[in-house]
C-alpha cells in the first residue's frame, strides 16, 4: 500500500520511518521496521484532560484499531487513562477498559462520557460564581490525609481547593439533577480540579513520584488552585462540547471496576482485539503518582490502610515482601533467569521485582488468550528498561512467553518516543517502544 507521500517520509540517513500524524491502515510496517510518528493531536478532545504516566498517542492506537478490527469489542486490560477506549469510541467500536487503579477507571470515565452542552454551560457558570473568599465555612469540604498541611500544601491553597470541592459536591443540589445524571458532572468538575492538585501543591510537578523537593523553586501563590481551575475547566469544557458533538451515541464503552488484567472475568473468545501498555518494570508506582489526587477525590481514604496494599496488586510493583526474595527465584526461560541471576546477586529485591512482573504478564498473556476470538489480535506497546545496569529485553521475553502460549506473532516495530513525563535517570530513560502484533491461531 502506498502511503501518502506528505504523510510519510523516510528518513536516508538510518532508515527509519518518519510519519507525521495518522498512518493509513493499509500500510504494512515492515518488520523491525524503526518509526517515528510524530503525534498531531495529543491533547485532541477529551484526550489531553490529565496528565498520566507512559500514555499512549492516539495516532498508534489509532491505527492499530483501524487495522485490525472493524467491529471490536476492543480490550485494554491496562487502560491507564483510556487512550484506547476514546480512540474506539471515535471510530464507532464498542469497547472495554480494565484498570487496577480506581483513578484510572474514573479518568477513562470521564474522558469517554459525552455531556449535555447547555447543562455543561450553566453548571459551569454556578460552580464560577461559588470559587470566592466568602463562601460558607460550613460548605467547604477539606478531606483529612497524612502530611496534608506539613507536607503537601500551603493552608490558603487547601481552603481553595476545599472551596472548589464543596461547589462541585453541591452542583446536584443546585440543578437538581438525578443522581446518575449528576455523577457525570461531577466527576467531570473532579477531574478538572485533580489536573491542578500537582501544581499547586508543594510537590515536583514533573516527576511520576509524589515528593516535595528541598530545591525545587516552585512558586505558589495566593488563588493559584481558583485561577488554575477556571482555566482548566474552560479549556476542558471547550474540549468536552467538541467530544460530544462527535461522539456516536450508541457505541459502549465499558469501564469494569472490579477486575484485574490477570483475571478478567470475561467470557471466553468475546474479544476480537486487545490493544495495551502494560507498566514498565519497576519504573512509575501509579498509586503514589496520584496519591494527593486520590485523597482529595475521596477515592482512597487513609482510614482503609496503607498505600502499600495498593500497590501490591500492581504488575510492575516495587511493593514486595522480605520473604519473597530471601532465594532466587527462576521463570524457567534461560535467558531472563541468566539476567535475574546476575542481579540477584547484587541486588536480591529487583530481581524478585522482574521476576514477579513476568509471572503477571505470563498470567495477562493467557488470560487475553483465552478472551480472544480465533485470529484475534494482541497488540502490546512495551519499553526495555535498564535495571541494575542490565537492559531488559522486555520485548524479547513477552515474545517467548506469549509464544508458549500459543500466540503467533504476526510483526513487531520500534516506535521512538519523543516526549516523556517519566523523569528516570538519563542512562535508564526508555527511548522506544516496542510493538508486539501477537495473533491467536484461527486452527486451520
Ligand atoms: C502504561 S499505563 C497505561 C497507559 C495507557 N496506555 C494510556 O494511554 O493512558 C499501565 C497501566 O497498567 C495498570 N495496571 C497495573 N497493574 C494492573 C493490573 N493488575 N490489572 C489492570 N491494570 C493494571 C496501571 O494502573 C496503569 O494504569
Amino acid at each position: 500500500m502506498t502511503q501518502t507521500l506528505t504523510a510519510i517520509q523516510r528518513s536516508l540517513l538510518d532508515g527509519r520511518i518518519i510519519v507525521n500524524g495518522d498512518l493509513h491502515p493499509e500500510f504494512d510496517i515492515p518488520r523491525g521496521q524503526r518509526l517515528l510518528i510524530i503525534s498531531q493531536d495529543q491533547s485532541f478532545l477529551t484526550h489531553g484532560f490529565h496528565k498520566y504516566p507512559a500514555k499512549f498517542f492516539p495516532e498508534l492506537p489509532r491505527w492499530l484499531i483501524r487495522k485490525y478490527t472493524d467491529r471490536g469489542p476492543v480490550l485494554d486490560p491496562m487502560a491507564g487513562s483510556g487512550t484506547v477506549n476514546i480512540e474506539c469510541l471515535l471510530q464507532g467500536i464498542p469497547s472495554i477498559a480494565i484498570d487496577i487503579d480506581p483513578f484510572a477507571q474514573l479518568l477513562t470515565r470521564v474522558k469517554t462520557t459525552p455531556l449535555d452542552e447547555e447543562l455543561l454551560e450553566c453548571t459551569w457558570e454556578w460552580i464560577q460564581a461559588e470559587l470566592n473568599d466568602r463562601y460558607p465555612e460550613s460548605h467547604i469540604m477539606i478531606p483529612d490525609f497524612p502530611g496534608r498541611d506539613d507536607i503537601w500544601f500551603r493552608q490558603d491553597i487547601t481552603r481553595e481547593l476545599g472551596i472548589i470541592k464543596g461547589a462541585i459536591e453541591r452542583v446536584p443540589l443546585a440543578f437538581d439533577l438525578e443522581p446518575r445524571q449528576s455523577q457525570k458532572y461531577k466527576d467531570f468538575y473532579y477531574i478538572c480540579m485533580s489536573s491542578i492538585i500537582r501544581a499547586v501543591s508543594n510537590a515536583d510537578d514533573h516527576c511520576t513520584r509524589t515528593v516535595v523537593r528541598k530545591r525545587l523553586n516552585k512558586r505558589i501563590e495566593k488563588g493559584d488552585a481558583f485561577r488554575r481551575f477556571i482555566e482548566v475547566s474552560r479549556t476542558n469544557i471547550q474540549n468536552m462540547i467538541q467530544f460530544s458533538r462527535v461522539c456516536p451515541s450508541n457505541v459502549q464503552v465499558e469501564i469494569l471496576e472490579d477486575s484485574d488484567a490477570r483475571n478478567t472475568g470475561l467470557p471466553s473468545c468475546s474479544v476480537e482485539l486487545a490493544v495495551t501498555s502494560p507498566p514498565y518494570i519497576n519504573a512509575v508506582d501509579y498509586t503514589r503518582t496520584h496519591q494527593l489526587e486520590m485523597y482529595w477525590l475521596g477515592i482512597i481514604d487513609p482510614d482503609d490502610g496503607p498505600l502499600a496494599e495498593m500497590k501490591r496488586q500492581h504488575i510492575g510493583t516495587e511493593s514486595v515482601l522480605k520473604k519473597d526474595y530471601e532465594d532466587l527465584k527462576t521463570f524457567g526461560l534461560p535467558s531472563l533467569d541468566a539476567v535475574l541471576e546476575s542481579i540477584y546477586r547484587v541486588d536480591p529485591r529487583r530481581s524478585f521485582i522482574i521476576y514477579k512482573y513476568f509471572v503477571d504478564m505470563k498470567e495477562n498473556f493467557r488470560e487475553i488468550f483465552r478472551l480472544l476470538v480465533p485470529g484475534g489480535r494482541y497488540c502490546v506497546v512495551v519499553g526495555n528498561n535498564v535495571i541494575r545496569g542490565h537492559r531488559i529485553k522486555t520485548h524479547e521475553f513477552f515474545t517467548e512467553i506469549a509464544s508458549d502460549i500459543g500466540f503467533e506473532v504476526e510483526n513487531y516495530f520500534v516506535s521512538e518516543i519523543i516526549r516523556h513525563f517519566i523523569k528516570v535517570p538519563r542512562k535508564e530513560r526508555i527511548n522506544d517502544d516496542w510493538v508486539i502484533i501477537f495473533r491467536k491461531p484461527t486452527g486451520d
